[in-house]
């Protein structure tokens, strides 16, 4: 073959390459080791004359140079044109996206936050109390002797040991009066537990928050101030707050708390049952027998505390229908806040 065809035939080769495959199989035809170049390059040698030898070689050696660049531009041009394809074949704009999935926060732990953001700016501690309990913290030492009828409110998970799942959340106040010096204010946020008829408005596991203030001269009237201003931010300025004389064992005098319906603003509607108003809390002023023993003097300190109930207030707030919601994880509860 002489220089001129084989130089004609490798690009025309280059040029009807339609894939990179196909250009490296080009160029090993032309340039590879035993392709058609060195086969040339092999045979100068052969050439009687020196100086003919001399063209033969400059001559192949600009054909190579001219393979060398076509194969380089094609190759470029195969390589833009993969990428165009790739773009077009892998990458489909219109179809749907795979929606991220976004966290949320769950009701109850939402108003945990905002409770304690409000009350630790009001100078409340946060305190803990076990779930499972000694009988003294969350019955004796609270007035409510083995043999107290209120027992029966109050019922719950007995362990052999003695202790019981905790009932209410007034299980922190001997605890932490025992281990602080008035002015005591603390407040918890947390569940308790019940033997109850399980409905819609009853569940074996509920939370409590309940608020402590131990101080010189603690009144009705500054338990009427926070049952008050906790019951505005919550449920908007319009609330009004009620009390009723109502007997708890560890508070004398106690009294229910009520909110004034905030849908129908005490007229009567579907969501208070007619009443116009819902309890919401039980409160009062600490009893001195408690007050001592919490190691507190009751003839120089009194105490104001409150059990309230978050389940029932964000079930009137939020419109859930069902207590038990809030305790079976379902996601698509949770979401939905
Ligand atoms: N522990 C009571 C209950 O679960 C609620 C309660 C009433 C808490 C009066 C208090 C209080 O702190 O002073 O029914």
């Amino acid at each position: 073959m002489n220089v001129v065809e084989s130089e004609v035939k490798a690009l025309e080769e280059i040029a009807r390459a339609s894939s990179l495959a196909d250009l490296e199989e080009v160029r090993l035809r032309h340039l590879g080791r035993n392709g058609v170049i060195n086969q040339l390059l092999s045979e100068i040698p052969e050439l009687p004359r020196q100086e003919d030898r001399k063209t033969a070689g400059g001559l192949i050696n600009s054909v190579k140079e001219k393979i060398e660049n076509a194969l380089e531009e094609k190759d470029r041009e195969l390589k833009k044109k993969d990428l165009k394809e790739i773009d077009r074949s892998s990458f489909d704009i219109t179809s749907p996206g795979i929606s991220p999935h976004v966290g949320s926060i769950h009701p109850l732990t939402q108003f945990r936050e905002f409770v304690r953001d409000t009350f630790s700016r009001l100078g409340f501690e946060e305190a803990y109390a076990p779930h499972l309990e000694e009988d003294e913290y969350n019955f004796g030492l609270l007035n409510i002797p083995p043999d107290h009828p209120s027992r029966d409110l109050w019922d719950t998970l007995y362990l052999e040991d003695g202790r019981a799942m905790r009932t209410h959340t007034s299980n922190m106040q001997v605890r932490e009066m025992r281990r602080r010096k008035p002015p005591i204010r603390v407040m918890t946020f947390d569940r308790c537990f019940r033997y109850e008829n399980v409905d819609p408005h009853h569940s074996h596991t509920f939370t409590q928050f309940e608020v402590l203030y131990v101080d010189k001269d603690v009144s009705m009237g500054q338990l009427r101030f926070l049952s008050d201003l906790f019951l505005k931010l919550v449920l908007g300025e319009k609330t009004k707050t009620r009390f009723r004389p109502k007997y708890y064992p560890f508070v004398e005098p106690g009294v229910g708390v009520d909110a004034l319906c905030p849908f129908c603003e005490g007229k009567g509607c579907r969501v208070c049952g007619m009443e116009g108003w819902f309890e919401i809390a039980g409160a009062g002023l600490v009893h001195p027998q408690v007050l001592r023993n919490g190691g507190i003097d009751p003839k120089v300190y009194s105490g104001l505390a409150w059990g309230f109930g978050p389940d029932r207030m964000l079930m009137i707030k939020l419109g859930i229908e069902d207590i038990r919601y809030f305790y079976e994880g379902d996601l698509r509860f949770a979401k939905q806040f």
